[in-house]
Protein backbone atom coordinates (compact mmCIF):
# COMPACT_ATOMS: atom_id res chain seq x y z
CA UNK A 1 0.00 0.00 0.00
CA UNK A 2 1.57 3.20 -0.75
CA UNK A 3 2.16 5.53 2.05
CA UNK A 4 2.21 9.28 1.44
CA UNK A 5 3.06 12.08 3.98
CA UNK A 6 1.37 14.91 4.23
CA UNK A 7 2.83 18.58 5.98
CA UNK A 8 -0.77 19.99 7.10
CA UNK A 9 0.03 23.85 8.29
CA UNK A 10 -3.55 25.11 8.59
CA UNK A 11 -1.79 28.77 10.23
CA UNK A 12 -4.71 31.31 11.50
CA UNK A 13 -8.16 32.21 11.82
CA UNK A 14 -10.30 30.04 9.60
CA UNK A 15 -7.19 28.19 8.45
CA UNK A 16 -7.81 26.45 11.09
CA UNK A 17 -11.52 25.32 10.55
CA UNK A 18 -11.29 24.61 6.86
CA UNK A 19 -8.44 22.35 6.39
CA UNK A 20 -9.36 19.98 9.10
CA UNK A 21 -12.77 19.38 7.18
CA UNK A 22 -10.43 19.04 4.17
CA UNK A 23 -8.48 16.29 5.90
CA UNK A 24 -11.82 14.86 7.12
CA UNK A 25 -12.75 14.26 3.47
CA UNK A 26 -9.72 12.49 2.40
CA UNK A 27 -9.66 10.35 4.56
CA UNK A 28 -13.24 9.36 3.50
CA UNK A 29 -11.74 9.55 0.18
CA UNK A 30 -8.89 7.52 1.00
CA UNK A 31 -10.56 4.96 2.97
CA UNK A 32 -14.00 4.17 0.33
CA UNK A 33 -11.00 3.90 -2.47
CA UNK A 34 -8.24 1.80 -0.88
CA UNK A 35 -4.77 1.27 -2.13
CA UNK A 36 -3.18 4.18 -0.72
CA UNK A 37 -2.63 5.92 2.69
CA UNK A 38 -2.51 9.31 4.26
CA UNK A 39 -0.09 10.63 6.82
CA UNK A 40 -0.39 13.64 8.01
CA UNK A 41 2.59 15.83 9.59
CA UNK A 42 0.82 19.06 11.40
CA UNK A 43 3.30 22.02 11.38
CA UNK A 44 2.06 25.06 13.34
CA UNK A 45 2.40 28.40 12.10
CA UNK A 46 1.17 31.78 11.31
CA UNK A 47 0.81 35.30 12.69
CA UNK A 48 -0.77 33.96 16.09
CA UNK A 49 1.94 31.30 16.14
CA UNK A 50 4.65 34.34 16.37
CA UNK A 51 2.45 36.17 19.28
CA UNK A 52 2.93 32.92 21.37
CA UNK A 53 6.33 32.10 20.45
CA UNK A 54 8.50 34.94 18.59
CA UNK A 55 8.68 32.55 15.19
CA UNK A 56 6.49 32.53 12.20
CA UNK A 57 7.20 28.66 12.01
CA UNK A 58 9.18 26.12 13.91
CA UNK A 59 13.21 26.03 12.77
CA UNK A 60 12.51 22.58 11.15
CA UNK A 61 9.35 23.25 9.42
CA UNK A 62 10.45 24.13 5.48
CA UNK A 63 12.72 20.94 5.82
CA UNK A 64 9.58 19.45 6.62
CA UNK A 65 7.35 20.45 3.68
CA UNK A 66 10.13 19.90 1.49
CA UNK A 67 10.69 16.17 2.26
CA UNK A 68 6.82 15.32 2.63
CA UNK A 69 4.82 14.22 -0.86
CA UNK A 70 2.94 17.58 -1.38
CA UNK A 71 1.90 20.50 1.66
CA UNK A 72 -1.71 20.87 2.42
CA UNK A 73 -1.93 24.46 3.65
CA UNK A 74 -4.58 26.93 5.17
CA UNK A 75 -3.98 30.53 5.43
CA UNK A 76 -1.45 33.08 7.36
CA UNK A 77 -1.48 36.81 8.39
CA UNK A 78 -3.73 37.89 11.82
CA UNK A 79 -4.35 41.54 13.05
CA UNK A 80 -1.46 42.37 14.56
CA UNK A 81 0.64 40.21 14.67
CA UNK A 82 3.30 42.43 13.12
CA UNK A 83 6.84 41.74 13.25
CA UNK A 84 9.18 44.53 14.03
CA UNK A 85 9.67 45.72 10.20
CA UNK A 86 6.26 45.97 9.78
CA UNK A 87 5.38 43.32 7.82
CA UNK A 88 2.93 40.88 8.67
CA UNK A 89 3.74 38.06 10.28
CA UNK A 90 3.42 34.85 8.40
CA UNK A 91 3.10 36.08 5.22
CA UNK A 92 6.88 35.34 4.19
CA UNK A 93 6.13 31.74 5.30
CA UNK A 94 3.95 31.07 1.97
CA UNK A 95 6.80 33.14 0.05
CA UNK A 96 9.42 30.54 1.26
CA UNK A 97 7.50 27.90 0.11
CA UNK A 98 6.57 28.95 -2.90
CA UNK A 99 10.19 30.01 -3.92
CA UNK A 100 12.44 27.38 -1.72
CA UNK A 101 10.31 24.56 -3.62
CA UNK A 102 10.31 26.68 -6.86
CA UNK A 103 6.38 26.36 -7.23
CA UNK A 104 6.10 28.17 -10.20
CA UNK A 105 2.52 27.72 -11.17
CA UNK A 106 -0.31 28.98 -8.89
CA UNK A 107 -3.46 27.52 -10.55
CA UNK A 108 -6.43 28.77 -9.37
CA UNK A 109 -9.47 26.55 -11.02
CA UNK A 110 -12.75 29.04 -11.09
CA UNK A 111 -15.99 26.74 -11.81
CA UNK A 112 -19.26 27.02 -10.77
CA UNK A 113 -21.37 24.63 -9.77
CA UNK A 114 -24.86 23.72 -9.17
CA UNK A 115 -26.65 24.72 -6.70
CA UNK A 116 -24.31 28.08 -5.92
CA UNK A 117 -25.06 31.38 -6.62
CA UNK A 118 -22.77 33.55 -8.17
CA UNK A 119 -22.35 36.59 -6.86
CA UNK A 120 -22.45 38.33 -10.40
CA UNK A 121 -25.85 36.97 -11.15
CA UNK A 122 -26.72 35.68 -14.85
CA UNK A 123 -23.30 34.15 -15.57
CA UNK A 124 -24.03 30.69 -15.48
CA UNK A 125 -21.58 28.51 -17.31
CA UNK A 126 -18.34 29.26 -15.40
CA UNK A 127 -15.00 26.55 -15.91
CA UNK A 128 -12.48 28.18 -16.33
CA UNK A 129 -8.58 28.13 -14.59
CA UNK A 130 -6.21 31.34 -14.15
CA UNK A 131 -2.84 29.58 -14.48
CA UNK A 132 -0.36 32.32 -12.15
CA UNK A 133 3.25 32.72 -12.85
CA UNK A 134 4.43 32.12 -8.82
CA UNK A 135 7.93 32.61 -8.31
CA UNK A 136 8.98 36.37 -9.98
CA UNK A 137 7.37 39.34 -11.29
CA UNK A 138 6.69 41.97 -8.39
CA UNK A 139 6.82 39.04 -5.82
CA UNK A 140 10.51 38.65 -6.74
CA UNK A 141 12.10 39.87 -2.99
CA UNK A 142 13.94 42.90 -5.13
CA UNK A 143 12.43 45.67 -3.55
CA UNK A 144 13.33 48.37 -0.59
CA UNK A 145 12.27 51.45 0.96
CA UNK A 146 14.19 54.92 1.32
CA UNK A 147 14.42 55.99 4.59
CA UNK A 148 16.39 59.53 5.25
CA UNK A 149 16.37 60.35 9.04
CA UNK A 150 13.48 58.55 9.79
CA UNK A 151 11.10 59.36 7.00
CA UNK A 152 10.45 56.80 4.88
CA UNK A 153 10.88 58.88 1.44
CA UNK A 154 10.49 56.38 -1.20
CA UNK A 155 9.85 52.80 -1.95
CA UNK A 156 10.29 50.55 -4.78
CA UNK A 157 9.70 47.15 -5.87
CA UNK A 158 11.02 45.74 -8.99
CA UNK A 159 9.48 43.57 -11.52
CA UNK A 160 11.44 41.02 -13.18
CA UNK A 161 10.37 38.27 -15.60
CA UNK A 162 12.59 35.68 -17.05
CA UNK A 163 12.40 33.68 -20.27
CA UNK A 164 12.63 30.72 -18.03
CA UNK A 165 10.07 31.91 -15.57
CA UNK A 166 7.46 32.53 -18.78
CA UNK A 167 8.40 30.00 -20.56
CA UNK A 168 7.67 27.13 -18.22
CA UNK A 169 4.04 28.92 -16.93
CA UNK A 170 3.33 29.38 -20.56
CA UNK A 171 3.84 25.82 -21.38
CA UNK A 172 2.05 24.23 -18.02
CA UNK A 173 -1.17 26.34 -19.10
CA UNK A 174 -1.32 24.90 -22.72
CA UNK A 175 -0.54 21.37 -21.18
CA UNK A 176 -3.36 21.57 -18.83
CA UNK A 177 -5.30 23.33 -21.60
CA UNK A 178 -5.00 19.97 -23.33
CA UNK A 179 -6.23 18.05 -20.62
CA UNK A 180 -9.87 19.92 -20.10
CA UNK A 181 -12.48 19.99 -22.39
CA UNK A 182 -12.51 23.60 -23.68
CA UNK A 183 -14.53 26.53 -22.81
CA UNK A 184 -17.98 26.61 -21.77
CA UNK A 185 -19.27 29.03 -24.98
CA UNK A 186 -18.38 26.72 -27.83
CA UNK A 187 -16.20 23.63 -26.50
CA UNK A 188 -12.75 25.29 -27.97
CA UNK A 189 -9.40 24.59 -26.13
CA UNK A 190 -8.09 28.42 -26.00
CA UNK A 191 -5.44 29.90 -23.55
CA UNK A 192 -5.58 33.44 -23.15
CA UNK A 193 -2.27 35.59 -22.45
CA UNK A 194 -3.47 38.13 -19.70
CA UNK A 195 -0.90 41.09 -19.93
CA UNK A 196 -0.20 44.67 -19.98
CA UNK A 197 1.68 44.81 -23.21
CA UNK A 198 0.59 48.04 -24.57
CA UNK A 199 3.01 49.74 -22.30
CA UNK A 200 5.19 47.28 -20.06
CA UNK A 201 8.02 46.10 -21.83
CA UNK A 202 8.26 43.27 -19.32
CA UNK A 203 4.65 42.31 -21.05
CA UNK A 204 5.44 42.39 -24.41
CA UNK A 205 8.30 40.07 -23.58
CA UNK A 206 5.94 37.57 -21.61
CA UNK A 207 3.47 37.83 -25.08
CA UNK A 208 6.08 37.40 -26.87
CA UNK A 209 7.12 34.33 -25.14
CA UNK A 210 3.88 32.93 -25.19
CA UNK A 211 3.53 32.94 -28.96
CA UNK A 212 6.64 31.03 -29.32
CA UNK A 213 4.78 28.50 -26.92
CA UNK A 214 2.00 28.35 -27.88
CA UNK A 215 3.30 27.60 -31.72
CA UNK A 216 3.83 23.86 -30.17
CA UNK A 217 0.37 23.67 -29.76
CA UNK A 218 -1.41 24.19 -32.85
CA UNK A 219 -4.62 22.19 -31.47
CA UNK A 220 -5.09 24.96 -29.11
CA UNK A 221 -6.91 29.09 -29.97
CA UNK A 222 -4.63 31.38 -28.62
CA UNK A 223 -6.06 34.59 -27.14
CA UNK A 224 -4.63 38.16 -25.99
CA UNK A 225 -6.67 40.38 -23.68
CA UNK A 226 -4.77 43.57 -21.80
CA UNK A 227 -5.46 42.97 -18.14
CA UNK A 228 -7.75 46.16 -17.53
CA UNK A 229 -9.73 44.94 -20.16
CA UNK A 230 -9.84 41.89 -18.48
CA UNK A 231 -11.15 42.54 -15.05
CA UNK A 232 -14.54 43.37 -17.43
CA UNK A 233 -14.64 40.66 -19.73
CA UNK A 234 -14.16 38.57 -17.13
CA UNK A 235 -17.47 39.16 -15.55
CA UNK A 236 -19.04 40.16 -18.24
CA UNK A 237 -18.30 36.70 -20.70
CA UNK A 238 -16.78 34.46 -18.17
CA UNK A 239 -17.98 31.07 -20.17
CA UNK A 240 -15.08 32.26 -23.11
CA UNK A 241 -12.70 31.26 -20.94
CA UNK A 242 -10.90 27.99 -20.59
CA UNK A 243 -7.22 28.55 -19.65
CA UNK A 244 -6.02 32.30 -18.68
CA UNK A 245 -2.25 32.16 -18.06
CA UNK A 246 -0.34 35.90 -16.69
CA UNK A 247 1.82 36.85 -14.40
CA UNK A 248 1.99 36.67 -10.63
CA UNK A 249 0.79 40.73 -9.50
CA UNK A 250 -1.91 40.19 -12.56
CA UNK A 251 -2.72 36.71 -11.88
CA UNK A 252 -3.07 37.31 -7.97
CA UNK A 253 -5.84 39.62 -8.74
CA UNK A 254 -7.80 38.19 -11.16
CA UNK A 255 -8.23 35.16 -9.24
CA UNK A 256 -9.44 36.89 -6.72
CA UNK A 257 -11.80 38.29 -9.13
CA UNK A 258 -13.37 35.33 -10.80
CA UNK A 259 -14.28 33.93 -7.20
CA UNK A 260 -17.57 36.39 -7.53
CA UNK A 261 -18.32 34.45 -10.36
CA UNK A 262 -18.56 31.41 -8.75
CA UNK A 263 -20.14 32.15 -5.15
CA UNK A 264 -17.35 34.00 -3.13
CA UNK A 265 -14.14 33.55 -1.99
CA UNK A 266 -15.01 30.12 0.13
CA UNK A 267 -15.26 28.05 -3.24
CA UNK A 268 -12.20 28.79 -4.68
CA UNK A 269 -9.00 26.31 -4.65
CA UNK A 270 -5.86 26.65 -5.38
CA UNK A 271 -2.50 24.57 -6.22
CA UNK A 272 1.57 25.65 -6.14
CA UNK A 273 2.86 23.37 -8.44
CA UNK A 274 6.37 22.67 -9.25
CA UNK A 275 8.52 19.65 -10.74
CA UNK A 276 8.74 18.18 -7.76
CA UNK A 277 6.81 19.83 -4.80
CA UNK A 278 3.48 20.87 -4.69
CA UNK A 279 1.23 22.77 -2.17
CA UNK A 280 -2.37 23.24 -2.58
CA UNK A 281 -4.56 25.94 -0.23
CA UNK A 282 -7.51 27.59 -0.61
CA UNK A 283 -7.58 31.29 -2.67
CA UNK A 284 -9.35 33.00 0.58
CA UNK A 285 -6.85 34.37 3.67
CA UNK A 286 -7.50 34.23 7.72
CA UNK A 287 -11.18 35.85 7.28
CA UNK A 288 -10.60 37.64 11.07
CA UNK A 289 -14.36 38.72 10.39
CA UNK A 290 -15.85 35.07 10.51
CA UNK A 291 -12.79 33.18 12.19
CA UNK A 292 -13.99 30.80 15.40
CA UNK A 293 -17.59 31.06 14.68
CA UNK A 294 -17.48 27.71 12.56
CA UNK A 295 -19.12 29.27 9.51
CA UNK A 296 -16.59 29.62 7.11
CA UNK A 297 -17.05 27.40 3.94
CA UNK A 298 -14.42 25.04 3.88
CA UNK A 299 -15.54 23.70 -0.10
CA UNK A 300 -11.89 26.12 -1.17
CA UNK A 301 -9.90 23.99 1.22
CA UNK A 302 -11.80 20.50 0.46
CA UNK A 303 -11.33 20.92 -3.57
CA UNK A 304 -8.06 22.42 -3.02
CA UNK A 305 -7.08 18.99 -0.80
CA UNK A 306 -9.00 16.71 -4.04
CA UNK A 307 -6.10 19.06 -6.29
CA UNK A 308 -3.72 17.32 -4.52
CA UNK A 309 -4.81 14.08 -5.05
CA UNK A 310 -4.79 14.88 -8.68
CA UNK A 311 -1.50 16.04 -8.53
CA UNK A 312 -0.41 13.06 -6.50
CA UNK A 313 -2.04 10.79 -9.00
CA UNK A 314 -0.24 12.69 -11.90
CA UNK A 315 3.09 12.53 -10.25
CA UNK A 316 3.48 8.64 -8.65
CA UNK A 317 1.41 6.74 -11.73
CA UNK A 318 -1.30 5.77 -8.86
CA UNK A 319 -4.50 5.76 -10.23
CA UNK A 320 -6.37 5.19 -6.81
CA UNK A 321 -5.57 8.96 -6.07
CA UNK A 322 -7.28 9.76 -9.25
CA UNK A 323 -9.93 8.14 -8.41
CA UNK A 324 -10.36 9.28 -5.01
CA UNK A 325 -9.91 12.95 -6.17
CA UNK A 326 -12.88 12.10 -8.31
CA UNK A 327 -15.26 10.60 -5.40
CA UNK A 328 -14.37 14.27 -3.90
CA UNK A 329 -15.52 15.87 -7.16
CA UNK A 330 -18.68 14.27 -7.08
CA UNK A 331 -18.88 14.43 -2.72
CA UNK A 332 -18.97 18.17 -3.42
CA UNK A 333 -20.96 18.46 -6.78
CA UNK A 334 -24.22 16.35 -5.09
CA UNK A 335 -23.97 17.80 -1.49
CA UNK A 336 -24.21 21.67 -3.58
CA UNK A 337 -26.57 20.40 -6.29
CA UNK A 338 -29.11 18.97 -3.33
CA UNK A 339 -28.82 22.77 -1.61
CA UNK A 340 -29.64 21.69 1.69
CA UNK A 341 -26.04 21.55 3.64
CA UNK A 342 -24.21 24.75 3.04
CA UNK A 343 -22.31 27.51 5.00
CA UNK A 344 -23.94 30.73 5.48
CA UNK A 345 -21.95 32.46 2.17
CA UNK A 346 -23.85 30.03 0.16
CA UNK A 347 -27.71 30.39 1.52
CA UNK A 348 -28.71 33.32 -0.90
CA UNK A 349 -30.73 34.02 -3.61
CA UNK A 350 -32.83 30.67 -4.16
CA UNK A 351 -30.84 29.23 -1.09
CA UNK A 352 -31.48 32.45 1.02
CA UNK A 353 -34.18 30.20 2.94
CA UNK A 354 -32.18 27.48 3.41
CA UNK A 355 -31.01 26.96 7.24
CA UNK A 356 -27.41 27.39 7.16
CA UNK A 357 -25.19 24.55 8.41
CA UNK A 358 -21.45 24.89 10.56
CA UNK A 359 -18.54 24.59 8.87
CA UNK A 360 -18.24 20.69 10.48
CA UNK A 361 -21.28 20.11 8.61
CA UNK A 362 -20.72 20.90 5.50
CA UNK A 363 -17.08 18.41 5.77
CA UNK A 364 -19.64 16.01 7.62
CA UNK A 365 -21.82 15.90 4.77
CA UNK A 366 -19.39 15.57 2.16
CA UNK A 367 -17.33 12.42 4.02
CA UNK A 368 -20.70 11.12 4.69
CA UNK A 369 -21.73 11.18 0.83
CA UNK A 370 -18.04 9.55 -0.18
CA UNK A 371 -17.98 6.98 2.25
CA UNK A 372 -21.60 6.12 1.00
CA UNK A 373 -19.91 5.04 -2.45
CA UNK A 374 -17.95 2.55 -0.87
P1 LIG B 1 -9.91 36.93 3.24
O1 LIG B 1 -9.86 36.04 2.06
O2 LIG B 1 -9.47 36.38 4.52
O3 LIG B 1 -11.40 37.48 3.41
C1 LIG B 1 -12.08 38.20 2.38
C2 LIG B 1 -13.59 38.03 2.56
O4 LIG B 1 -13.97 36.70 2.21
C3 LIG B 1 -14.04 38.23 4.00
O5 LIG B 1 -15.29 38.89 4.01
C4 LIG B 1 -14.19 36.83 4.53
O6 LIG B 1 -15.15 36.70 5.55
C5 LIG B 1 -14.62 36.06 3.28
N1 LIG B 1 -14.14 34.67 3.35
C6 LIG B 1 -12.86 34.26 3.31
N2 LIG B 1 -12.79 32.93 3.44
C7 LIG B 1 -14.06 32.48 3.55
C8 LIG B 1 -14.64 31.20 3.72
N3 LIG B 1 -13.90 30.08 3.79
N4 LIG B 1 -15.99 31.12 3.82
C9 LIG B 1 -16.75 32.21 3.75
N5 LIG B 1 -16.26 33.45 3.59
C10 LIG B 1 -14.93 33.60 3.50
O7 LIG B 1 -9.04 38.22 2.86
P2 LIG B 1 -8.63 39.50 3.74
O8 LIG B 1 -9.74 39.89 4.63
O9 LIG B 1 -8.12 40.45 2.75
O10 LIG B 1 -7.39 39.03 4.60
C11 LIG B 1 -7.47 38.54 5.94
C12 LIG B 1 -6.10 38.06 6.37
O11 LIG B 1 -5.72 36.92 5.60
C13 LIG B 1 -4.99 39.07 6.20
O12 LIG B 1 -4.12 38.96 7.29
C14 LIG B 1 -4.28 38.63 4.93
O13 LIG B 1 -2.95 39.01 4.89
C15 LIG B 1 -4.42 37.14 5.04
N6 LIG B 1 -4.36 36.43 3.73
C16 LIG B 1 -3.66 35.27 3.69
C17 LIG B 1 -3.61 34.52 2.54
C18 LIG B 1 -2.87 33.24 2.55
O14 LIG B 1 -2.40 32.80 3.57
N7 LIG B 1 -2.76 32.57 1.43
C19 LIG B 1 -4.30 34.96 1.32
C20 LIG B 1 -5.06 36.18 1.48
C21 LIG B 1 -5.08 36.89 2.66
MG1 LIG C 1 -4.47 36.98 -3.15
Amino acid sequence: MRRYRIAVLPGDGVGREVVPEAVKVLDAAAGAIGGFELEYIEVPCGGVYYLETGKEWPDDAFDTCRKADAVLFGAVGWPKAVLPDGQLAGIRILLDLRFGLDLYANVRPARLYEGVEPLAPGKDKVDFVVVRENTEDLYAPIRGILDRGGVEDAAVDVRILTRKGCERIIDYAFKLCLSRSGAPADGKRRVTCVDKSNVLDGCRFFRKIFDEVAAKYPSVERDYVYVDAMTQWMIRSPEHYDVVVTTNMFGDILSDLSSVLIGGMGMAPSGNIGDRHAMFEPVHGTAPDIAGKNVANPIGSILSAKMMLEWLAQRNGDSSCSKAAQLIEQGVAEILAEGKVRTPDLCKGKYANVKPSRTSEVGDAIAKKIESRK
